[in-house]
């Protein structure tokens, strides 16, 4: 499913609201994630979850992205950088849903009420939109390595 224009605008519309609790959504965030999902707990630098880093850099990209949904061209540098911090501490597509599922039961807790069903659907389908994207490119940065990694062997064997 793409994100309808109308998605678009309902999105940007909580950029205000999730900049303001923006810390405070990742922050519970995590803490739901990591109590249903222990397994997924140490591919995170724990110091950075408890001085905050972490879900600081995290509230920065979502409300980047969502405040970009036309411009996503913008993002390019940041997005790339976050992509190979992924591969490096091996993050896979199947963890996808699981940090889209706590991502928006936070973002639906900590906006209340102004969290209507719409605005969640338009922020399910954006998340999972930017998450194919990365999904694609994170897929070819694996594969890339995988390659050198076989021209290595390759020379070594020589
Ligand atoms: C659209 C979804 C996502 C966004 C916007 C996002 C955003 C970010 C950002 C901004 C960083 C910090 C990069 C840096 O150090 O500069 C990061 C790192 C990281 N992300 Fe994601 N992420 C997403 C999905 C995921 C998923 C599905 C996982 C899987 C569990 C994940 C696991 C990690 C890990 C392990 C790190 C490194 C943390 C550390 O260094 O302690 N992310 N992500």
């Amino acid at each position: 499913m793409t994100l309808l224009d109308h998605q678009k605008l309902l999105v940007k519309s909580t950029v205000p609201a999730l900049t303001k609790h923006g810390e405070e959504i990742t922050r519970v965030f995590y803490q739901r994630m990591f109590a249903a999902h222990p397994e997924i707990a140490p591919m995170f630098n724990q110091d950075d979850q408890k001085n905050g880093e972490q879900p600081k850099r995290l509230a920065a990209a979502i409300l980047a992205y969502a405040g970009n949904l036309d411009r996503l061209d913008l993002l390019g540098p940041a997005v790339s950088r976050i992509e190979h911090r992924h591969v490096a501490t091996k993050v896979r597509p199947e963890h996808y849903p699981i940090v889209g599922k706590y991502l928006l039961e936070a973002i639906k807790e900590v906006l209340g009420d102004a969290a209507t069903p719409e605005i969640l659907e338009a922020w399910g389908v954006a998340y999972n939109e930017l998450a194919q994207i990365m999904i694609g490119h994170e897929a070819a940065i694996y594969a890339q390595q995988e390659k050198e990694q076989e021209q290595e062997e390759e020379v070594a064997a020589v």
